[in-house]
């Protein structure tokens, strides 16, 4: 059956795509595009022909799954030509996402009609290519070229209505109006008026606009990160933007055929599949939160409130006493006002979000809620006995969660009678930004419980992954033994910038060190405190311990790793003294480091950890440690995650370069481990 229908309406052929979940441009849909397109252009009867697409969405570009083999015919150039070149008009009617591929359909039509609230754009970048059938030059010509360069440098999509791409379209219905119905209406008035041509802006020249290349390199730079294809394809563009179109339009295919093979854009496809395939699962049980609660407004319980408000979920906020409470709704509005300012928000959201999260001291308040996050001091004693306040007062069915970090969520579920509903939300901070969340079930949580919270994963538009109870679960147990390499390299001689910026080159967002210094040497020191430290581990974070105890506690105090005093934070005699005096008491060696060495070794320890997470069924798969680190720690997504970056590397690699520290540091800290089972 062909993906395309075809039916005649009048004097319209209607090309109707129905290829779902988003219409992607599948090599069978190419065809099939390429056949009904020759069917109807041969027809002199035929007066226009109009592209429309069924489901949620206009094509939402190339279909990525191809992109691991070699390219099939047809390929979409053929397409859009035949469709540009058309002696009949086209015009395509445009709703939900008009992306890569998709866009670049449409712009080779001759007319475009779109729903208000459709979003356009050139997401190619984000997966590692550039838009490989001429997007960037047709863009320009519909555009601007300015205008253009950003939609693809980006990657950005924007909304149809954006006043920069207000030539895109040559009519915009409202959004609750039937984009059918209307697009042809359209057409029969211009056919009427004798208005419709086959016009071809897409191969017209280019308007003579001076463009700002410096500045364009400068946020590109900015924005692009690790990723390098944004910087290669401003590159290109601004060497060939004044070609005519089908040769400029050949050179970038040429540079996407050619980045469609490389380990980043693999990376990158990796992260998108990895994503999708995370949030996938069919929902058994309708979604039953409505009214929540957050116990705590500190910073964490503040940012958890926030992220439900702006779900659009009733929030009780509770504290002990109401100069707390006033100091947590102080800061919710601060940031909301921050939102407003920035245009992230409008007034009316302001004021409907700050509406949902109502202040209380009183447990009682909590009697109708379906679901309640505790967000407050991290000490066991204090946990119990809020949940077994909880146990009292909330409703049958209420699902009671802690935000806890590090403790044992099967012994706070035994402070209730229902350990069934009790189960972990842990967020990471700044928790209204940071995308990740770690759902973690306890040794009773109920299937139905956890199934709950992934539906409000989605909802509050997170990235989830359900991991099982261990000290610091799955994602801060591996980043605990990333921070153990971290100081252990200290011991042996690697410098503190020399860290952070070996780091930062790989692609993280901050060094390990200066991210201690932010978030507080003593946070993660009192938590490590709470249970027995390993007597075997030399390097178990022996720097942070001396740091703390020197009243080091990071930015915070003015000192830490680094010294704060100065503009830009400085390195002190004082804490090199203090790692040199360890190294000496522990009978550690010093050596040089590079920073290659320094980033194998910081991922290593991070791949052997989570290899022995998915050994001890903390989580489910290797693909979870990935979302892991790209949505909790600032992963670089263009090098895919630590597990992806495992199997670039190999078994035998890793098991050569796991034997060596092996050799040096012990059994305990590198065991053996058969990476073969989980990256073959
Ligand atoms: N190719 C193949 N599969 C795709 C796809 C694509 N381009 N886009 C989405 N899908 C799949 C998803 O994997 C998912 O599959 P699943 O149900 O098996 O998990 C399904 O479609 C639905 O996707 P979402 O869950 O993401 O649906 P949403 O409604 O939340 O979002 C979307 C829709 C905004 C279109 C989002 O899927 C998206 O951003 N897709 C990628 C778009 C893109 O990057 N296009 C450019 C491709 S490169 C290109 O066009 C090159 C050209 O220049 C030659």
């Amino acid at each position: 059956m062909s993906l395309v229908n075809v039916c005649v309406i009048d004097q319209i052929a209607v090309l109707e795509i129905n290829s779902p979940p988003v219409n992607a441009l599948s090599a069978a849909l190419r065809q099939d595009m390429i056949d009904a397109f020759s069917q109807v252009q041969s027809d002199e009867q035929i007066k226009a022909i109009a592209l429309h697409c069924l489901g949620s969405t206009f094509i939402c570009g190339a279909d990525i799954r191809e992109f691991d083999g070699e390219p099939i015919a047809p390929h979409l150039p053929q397409v859009i030509h035949l469709i540009e070149q058309s002696k009949t008009p086209v015009i395509a009617l445009l709703h939900g996402h008009v992306l890569g591929g998709g866009l670049e359909v449409a712009a080779a039509c001759h007319y475009r009609l779109a729903l208000e609230n459709t979003n356009i754009g050139l997401p190619e970048v984000g997966l590692g290519v550039v838009p490989g059938a001429g997007g960037c030059q047709r863009m320009m010509r519909l555009a601007g070229v300015e205008n253009a360069v950003k939609l693809a440098t980006s990657g950005r999509p924007v909304k149809v209505t954006h006043p920069d791409y207000s030539g895109v379209c040559d009519a915009l219905f409202a959004p609750s109006d039937d984009l059918f119905e209307n697009g042809l209406s359209w057409i029969n008035s211009q056919l009427e008026k004798q208005a419709l041509t086959p016009k071809t802006t897409g191969l017209n020249s280019v308007d003579e606009v001076p463009v700002d290349w410096a500045s364009l390199k400068k946020t590109v730079a900015r924005a692009a990160k690790s990723n390098p294809v944004p910087g290669q394809l401003l590159e290109q563009l601004a060497n060939e933007y004044q070609l005519p179109t089908l040769e400029a339009e050949q050179n970038t295919r040429e540079l996407f055929l050619e980045l469609r093979q490389s380990v980043v854009a693999k990376a990158l496809r990796h992260a998108f599949f990895v994503e999708k395939k995370m949030q996938a699962g069919r929902s058994k049980n309708a979604f039953r939160i409505e009214q929540t609660a957050v116990i705590g407004a500190g910073t964490m319980g503040s940012a958890i409130a926030l992220c439900l408000a702006d779900a659009g979920f009733e929030v009780v906020l509770l504290e002990q006493s109401q100069e707390a409470l006033d100091r947590g709704m102080g800061r919710i509005k601060d940031e909301y006002a921050k939102s407003l300012a920035k245009g992230r928000i409008n007034q009316q959201q302001h004021d409907a979000r700050i509406a949902l999260i109502s202040a209380s001291c009183d447990y009682q308040s909590l009697a109708q809620t379906d679901l309640v996050i505790e967000a407050a001091f991290e000490s066991l004693e204090v946990k119990q006995s809020i949940f077994s306040k909880l146990d009292e007062v909330c409703k049958a069915g209420a699902i009671l969660a802690t935000n806890t970090s590090y403790l044992d969520i099967d012994v706070i579920a035994q402070s209730t009678t229902r350990p069934e509903s009790v189960l972990g939300l842990h967020f990471f901070s700044p928790a209204n930004i940071m995308k990740l969340l770690e759902i973690v079930k306890a040794d009773k949580t109920s299937d139905e419980a956890l199934e709950q919270m992934q539906q409000l994963a989605k909802k509050l538009r997170k990235q989830a992954v359900t991991v099982g109870v261990c000290f610091g679960f799955a994602a801060n147990r591996i980043y605990t033994r990333y921070g153990r390499e971290v100081q252990q390299m200290l011991l042996e001689g690697a410098g503190i910038e020399q860290i952070d910026t070996a780091m930062r080159e790989f692609g993280m967002a901050m060094g390990p060190l200066s991210v201690q210094d932010l978030s507080g040497i003593d946070i993660g020191h009192n938590a490590r405190s709470q249970y027995p430290q390993p007597e075997y581990d030399k390097g178990y974070f022996k720097v942070s311990a001396a740091l703390v105890e020197a009243g080091r506690l990071g930015r915070k105090t003015g000192s830490g790793f680094y010294n704060y005093s100065a503009q830009q934070p400085t390195i002190d005699q004082q804490v090199v003294d203090i790692i040199a005096n360890l190294s000496k008491e522990l009978n550690i060696e010093s050596k040089l480091f590079d920073a290659q060495t320094i980033q194998q070794r910081a991922i290593l320890a991070m791949i052997c950890e989570a290899v022995k997470v998915i050994d001890e069924g903390i989580v489910s798969e290797k693909d979870a440690i990935d979302l892991i680190w790209l949505h909790g720690y600032g992963f670089p997504r263009a090098k895919g995650g630590p597990m992806f970056l495992a199997q670039q590397w190999g078994v035998e690699q890793l098991q050569a370069q796991m034997s060596e520290l092996r050799d040096s540091q012990g059994e305990k800290i590198w065991p053996p481990l058969d990476l073969a089972k989980y990256l073959a």
